[in-house]
């Protein structure tokens, strides 16, 4: 069994890739953000582990935008640097007397953590030294006890790198040592659809083919890749998000309600509920799925100049569950958008009653949209009567907002993903079974794409994308929610 961290656990954490985006825009935030909310353990130290030639001092001077806060300064003392190459085996036995002294200090082994927080090329060779320089033993040698390791998305590129990837893994650490994040599985809302869901007693009744017309996902970007060129070209929109933080909204929309709220069976139910996803054979690709570029990409820094990759995406699917037969599922993500939204909207059937038909019904019915973000929330659009004399219909919006409600936005999303490592909680986290079958489902639209031969659409940036995502929807008489 995995040793349990509790808040006032001290844990050591290495970053891998600690100069990079995620850890600049994300790790440090959040944990700094921890800090100054008290969440964190008196004893606690962060590593940052990469290629660079800096000292702790340089490391602490790196994150500018934090310097001029009082409490970064005690924050900062915290932070340590290691500078070593992910495949020099100097850096990391480096690592261990100053992680071993920690041990010293505390009287006891403290939890190490290793976050690999680096492009996924670099996962192999870093989890090759982290068994080969026993570190990813821990403090207890042999025993396993006292490590963790968090891997991020992508995880692999298909569903053989995948899986192999994962058999590297399992050869180093136990199951309840390894956190496969997505930090979408930690945003407030994504949670709060299993409690909307299932704690409602309304809304479950009508949570089928009977009542759901059908259901769209958009997830827009206004931004485009700026200096993330190099991670982002031969990925591209599918891979970087669509396999991840897409497939884990889908499956909080369409799973069944869990066994039980605990760890294996929120995972349980998230796993079958991928694994009902009604792969797109290859062959009807073409048909099923619009992929996109914007028309600056190519110009990019970093970028090939005849690249092929996607920065757009949209698509039509089922769901093979009985609940949800014939129902269609719409997705659509891009970046270069008009606008920031992630949103997920259950379109109801719309019957206008008899006894409002001589008068005429809205075109619209009821829409229950879920906002991830910004603005998190949910809205219901529903039918009333237009006030006035004369009997009229219209759809009116209710609306519930996190931030009017609750007055703050809740916990960010990566600081909860970081106190469930902390603590050890895997239940936010992905197993292997829900990675091979979203990774099968998106594999078979590469595989689609690949076949084609075809080029991505191109669109102009600041556009919802090619005019064939208009029309994939359009041609079934839907349109996408604006
Ligand atoms: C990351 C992707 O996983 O998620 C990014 O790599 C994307 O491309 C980001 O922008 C979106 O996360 P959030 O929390 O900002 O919606």
């Amino acid at each position: 069994m995995i040793h349990n961290t509790t808040m006032n656990s001290p844990f050591a954490l290495v970053i891998f890739g600690a100069t990079g985006d995620l850890a600049q825009h994300k790790l440090i935030p959040s944990l700094f953000s921890l800090y100054k909310k008290q969440q964190l353990p008196e004893d606690f130290s962060v590593f940052g582990f990469s290629r660079r030639e800096f000292s702790d001092e340089d490391f602490r001077n790196y994150f500018t935008k934090f310097q001029d806060q009082p409490e970064w300064e005690k924050f900062s003392q915290h932070l340590f640097y290691q500078q070593g190459n992910f495949d020099d085996p100097k850096g990391y036995t480096d690592l261990i007397p100053k992680l071993e002294a920690l041990d010293t200090k505390m009287g006891a082994c403290v939890t190490r953590i290793f976050y690999l927080a680096t492009p996924p090329q670099n996962y192999e060779i870093i989890l090759n030294h982290l068994q080969s320089t026993k570190l990813s033993e821990g403090c207890g040698q042999g025993s396993n006890k006292w490590t963790r390791v968090a891997i991020e998305k992508p995880f692999g590129k298909d569903v053989a790198t995948s899986k192999m990837l994962d058999e590297k893994l399992s050869t180093i650490f136990q199951e309840e040592e390894i956190f496969r994040v997505d930090h979408y599985l930690g945003k407030e809302t994504v949670q709060n659809m299993l409690v909307f869901r299932f704690a409602n007693s309304i809304f479950e009744p009508v949570w089928n083919k009977e009542y759901i017309d059908h259901v769209q996902i958009t997830f827009a970007e206004k931004k485009g890749i700026g200096t993330r060129g190099k991670f982002y070209d031969g990925v591209g929109i599918l891979r970087d998000v669509g396999q991840n933080h897409l497939m884990q909204i889908l499956a909080a929309v369409t799973m069944d309600m869990p066994q039980s709220f605990s760890k294996e069976g929120v995972r349980d139910a998230r796993a079958k509920a991928l694994a009902n996803l009604q792969t797109i054979e290859p062959e009807k690709v073409m048909e099923n799925v619009v992929r996109g570029q914007y028309e600056g990409y190519t110009k990019e820094k970093d970028v090939e100049s005849h690249s092929a990759t996607e920065t757009y995406v949209a698509m039509k699917f089922f769901v093979n569950a009985p609940r949800f037969e014939y129902v269609p599922f719409y997705i659509r993500a891009g970046i270069e958008m008009p606008e920031n939204v992630v949103e997920v909207s259950l379109v109801f059937k719309q019957t206008c009653h008899i006894l409002f038909k001589e008068i005429g019904c809205p075109e619209e019915g009821n829409i229950l949209t879920i906002r991830i973000q910004p603005d998190e929330g949910i809205s219901i659009k529903m039918i009333a009567k237009t006030p006035g004399s004369a009997l009229a219909l219209s759809t009116v919006n209710m609306h519930f907002s996190y931030q009017e409600e609750f007055g703050k936005q809740g916990i960010d999303a990566y600081e909860k993903v970081l106190l469930d490592i902390f603590s050890g909680d895997q239940m936010l986290f992905n197993r292997s079974d829900e990675l091979s079958s979203s990774w099968q489902f998106i594999e078979n639209i590469l595989k689609g794409w690949e076949m084609s031969n075809a080029k991505p659409l191109e669109y102009k940036e600041g556009t919802w994308g090619p005019k064939e995502a208009q029309e994939l929807i359009e041609k079934d008489n839907r349109k996408w929610i604006e």
